[in-house]
C-alpha cells in the first residue's frame, strides 16, 4: 500500500514537471553558466530565467535573488552578512525561529561576541510588533523573525514589524522558508531586507535555496571565490536545482490559491475527527494565521516519537517535534516556548498536507489514531 505522506512541512514530493524543467540541465545543457559560448549561455539563461520566476512570486526585482544551497544557507547568509556589513553585534530574534537561525545566532554569540535578545512569543506562537520594536538599540545590526513556525504554523505579523522597523536603522530578515510558495508574499508590502527561501517545501529540489537581499543593501559574501550570483555567493552555480527551483515557484504562483483551500480544508476535516475521537486531545496549532495544512497536535502522556513509529508501521508518515533535528528527541522546544507545558511538548506530533492529499487519506488516518491508541502501548 501506498504511504499516506502528511509530512510536507519536513520535505514535499518533486512536481514531475519541475523534474522536466531539470532534466535538460542533467543531461545535453551541461555547461557552465559564466562561459561565453552556447552550452555555457543556455545555462546561463536558465539560471536567469529561474532568477526572474523566484522574483516574480515575491515582488521581488530578479537582481535582488542570489541563490543558494538552501534554506540554512540563506540564513547564514543573511544573519552573518547584516552583523558584517552593519557593523554592530546585537541581534533581535524570538524563542521560536528554526535552528538554522537560532543556531546561527548562538554561533555569532559565541565566536564573533554579539549579543542576542531572543523574544517570548505569545500562547499562540506570535510575537508582538511592539516587542520587536522595544528591542531594538542603537547597537542592533538585525532583526530576524520567521515568516511561518515549521512546527506549529503560526504565521507572525511580518507587515506590522516590518513598518515600524522602517523608522530604525536596522536589517530585517525573515526566514520565509515555510512560507515562500505557500501565502502570498510580496517583499515590498513586508518591508523586509532580506528574504531566505528554500526549494524542496515547494515540490522543488532539496539542496537549492535562495536568499532576497534588497536592492540598496550593502552585503558582503559568506562563501568567497568567483564572482558568480553578483558577486555575492562564489560557486559554479547549481544549474538543475535552480531551473527546477524556479519552474516550482512558477507553479506556486499559478496554483497557491487552489492548493491552499484544498490543503486547509482536509486540514479542518482531520482537525475535527480527531477532536471529537480523541479525548484528552489539545491543538498546538493557531487558530487564525495558521500555515495552510499544518496542524500541530499533543496527546498527553503519549511518547511522540513512539507515537510516530506506530503510524509508520501504518504506512502513515508524520513527524514528532521538529523534522530537522529528528533523531534528537528531546521536547519540541517551539512548543515547549509557546504552551510552558513539558509534557505536551513531548507528546506533540505534527500533521503537514500536501495538495496530493485526498479525503479518503484523511478519514484513513482519522480512524487509524485512535485505534493505535487504544492499544495498550501506543
Ligand atoms: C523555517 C525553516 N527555516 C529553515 C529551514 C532549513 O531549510 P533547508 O532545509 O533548505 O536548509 C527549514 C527546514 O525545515 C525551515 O522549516
Amino acid at each position: 500500500m501506498k504511504a499516506i505522506y502528511l509530512d510536507h512541512n519536513a520535505a514535499t514530493p518533486l512536481d514531475p514537471r519541475v523534474l522536466d524543467a531539470m532534466m535538460p540541465y542533467l543531461r545535453e545543457e551541461y555547461g557552465n553558466p559564466s562561459c561565453r559560448y552556447g552550452p555555457g549561455v543556455n545555462a546561463a539563461y536558465a539560471v536567469e530565467r529561474a532568477r526572474l520566476q523566484v522574483a516574480k512570486l515575491l515582488g521581488a526585482k530578479p537582481g535582488e535573488i542570489i541563490f543558494t544551497s538552501g534554506g540554512t544557507e540563506s540564513n547564514n547568509l543573511a544573519l552573518r552578512g547584516a552583523v558584517r556589513s552593519m557593523g554592530r553585534k546585537h541581534i533581535v530574534t524570538t524563542s521560536v525561529e528554526h535552528p538554522a537561525v537560532l543556531n546561527t545566532c548562538k554561533d555569532l554569540e559565541h565566536y564573533e561576541n554579539c549579543t542576542l535578545s531572543i523574544l517570548p512569543v505569545d500562547a499562540e506562537g506570535r510575537i508582538a510588533p511592539h516587542k520587536v520594536i522595544r528591542a531594538v538599540t542603537a547597537r542592533t545590526a538585525v532583526v530576524s523573525v520567521m515568516t511561518a513556525n515549521n512546527e506549529i504554523g503560526t504565521i507572525q505579523p511580518i507587515v506590522e514589524i516590518g513598518s515600524l522597523l522602517q523608522k530604525e536603522d536596522v536589517l530585517f530578515h525573515t526566514d520565509a522558508v515555510q512560507a515562500f510558495g505557500r501565502i502570498p508574499l510580496n517583499v515590498v508590502n513586508l518591508h523586509v531586507d532580506l528574504l531566505s527561501l528554500s526549494g524542496h517545501k515547494i515540490f522543488g529540489p532539496k539542496g537549492i535555496g535562495a536568499l532576497y537581499i534588497r536592492e540598496g543593501v550593502s552585503f558582503r559574501p559568506q562563501i568567497t571565490g568567483g564572482q558568480q550570483e553578483f558577486g555575492l555567493r562564489g560557486g559554479t552555480p547549481n544549474v538543475p536545482a535552480i531551473a527546477g527551483l524556479g519552474m516550482a515557484a512558477e507553479l506556486a504562483r499559478l496554483e497557491m490559491d487552489n492548493r491552499s483551500a484544498r490543503i486547509t480544508s482536509l486540514a479542518e476535516r482531520l482537525r475535527d475527527r480527531l477532536l471529537s475521537d480523541i479525548p484528552g486531545l489539545l491543538i498546538n496549532s493557531p487558530p487564525r494565521d495558521c500555515l495552510p495544512g499544518t496542524l500541530n497536535i499533543s496527546i498527553p502522556g503519549v511518547s511522540a516519537p513512539r507515537l510516530v513509529e506506530s503510524l509508520d508501521r501504518e504506512g502513515i508518515c508524520v513527524s514528532s517535534g521538529c523534522a530537522c533535528s529528528e533523531g534528537k528527541q528531546g521536547p519540541s522546544q517551539v512548543v515547549l516556548a509557546v504552551t510552558g507545558d513539558p509534557d505536551r511538548a513531548m507528546s506533540c506530533i505534527r500533521f503537514s498536507i500536501g495538495p496530493e492529499n485526498t479525503m479518503d487519506e484523511i478519514n484513513h488516518v482519522a480512524l487509524t489514531l485512535p485505534k493505535i491508541l487504544s492499544r495498550p502501548t501506543p
